[in-house]
């Protein structure tokens, strides 16, 4: 899979995902990423990008020109069959979660567009984006470190950049139900002892339990998941029980 960031600080991305499993990835060819600094596409002897927004207001807009060149350059060069769509990161978007990384990682090729200053001129976001997405209800400097996140999530799902693909499948959001506790040794850290079950070599009771702590944990922190997890009837009485401890 290959991910092409448009930016104003490419040393920021690349820095940033050239470590740990998505470096790794890269060098195993798994991934490529690339930034565009978006300042090399320029068009005054300042190298400026920006100006003032028109009608007034607060901060600079980057300009329509300089993002249009650049993405027309990126085209030019990795001339794909299907147009690539193109993410624009901004609080305005549709949030980003688990389903939409799904649908994301599906794809050969995915660009993302970071915005700095006050944002950017409307008119080329209109010709050159297919998706806005935030990354969450808060606002940030620039659309970098959605980008990062982004890439992140999505790249962990493309086959073999876990190594281990069934961790990427039962995990936190599976069936929309939060991960169980985990434990490792030593089997008592600071007088807690590791839940009994858990050294049992009994699969069918851990897994109950597991599945169990899940249904919990969601209940206790993320009730609004609940509304589209699958539970048994027994879970279900679960969680009433739980609500009406609260
Ligand atoms: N740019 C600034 N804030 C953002 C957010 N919350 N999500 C995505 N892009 C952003």
């Amino acid at each position: 899979m290959n991910f092409y960031i448009m930016t104003l600080f490419p040393e920021m991305v690349m820095d940033g995902l050239n470590t740990s499993i998505i470096g790794r990835a890269v060098k195993n060819g798994l991934l490529s990423i690339e930034a565009l600094n978006i300042r090399d596409y320029a068009f005054n002897k300042h190298h400026s990008v920006d100006d003032y927004p028109y009608g007034g207001g607060a901060g600079m807009l980057m300009q329509a020109e300089p993002v249009y060149q650049c993405y027309e350059a990126l085209t030019e060069k990795i001339k794909q069959k299907k147009r690539a769509r193109v993410i624009y990161l901004s609080p305005q978007g549709q949030t980003f979660n688990q389903t939409m990384a799904e649908e994301f990682a599906q794809e050969e090729d995915l660009v993302f567009l970071c915005g700095h200053y006050e944002g950017i001129d409307e008119r080329v976001l209109e010709e050159i984006v297919t998706d806005y997405v935030s990354i969450g209800d808060y606002v940030l400097t620039g659309g970098e470190l959605p980008a990062m996140i982004m890439i992140d999530c999505i790249s962990r799902l493309v086959p073999g950049v876990l190594h281990n693909d069934v961790s990427a499948e039962f995990e936190s959001f599976q069936d929309n139900l939060l991960e169980y506790p985990q434990y490792s040794r030593p089997e008592v850290w600071h007088d807690k002892k590791v839940p009994e079950v858990l050294m049992s070599g009994h699969h069918a009771n851990i897994e109950k339990w597991r599945r169990e702590q899940s249904v919990i944990r969601t209940a206790k922190n993320r009730p609004d998941l609940l509304e589209k997890a699958e539970l048994t009837k027994k879970e279900l009485e679960l969680v009433k029980s739980l609500s009406e401890q609260q």
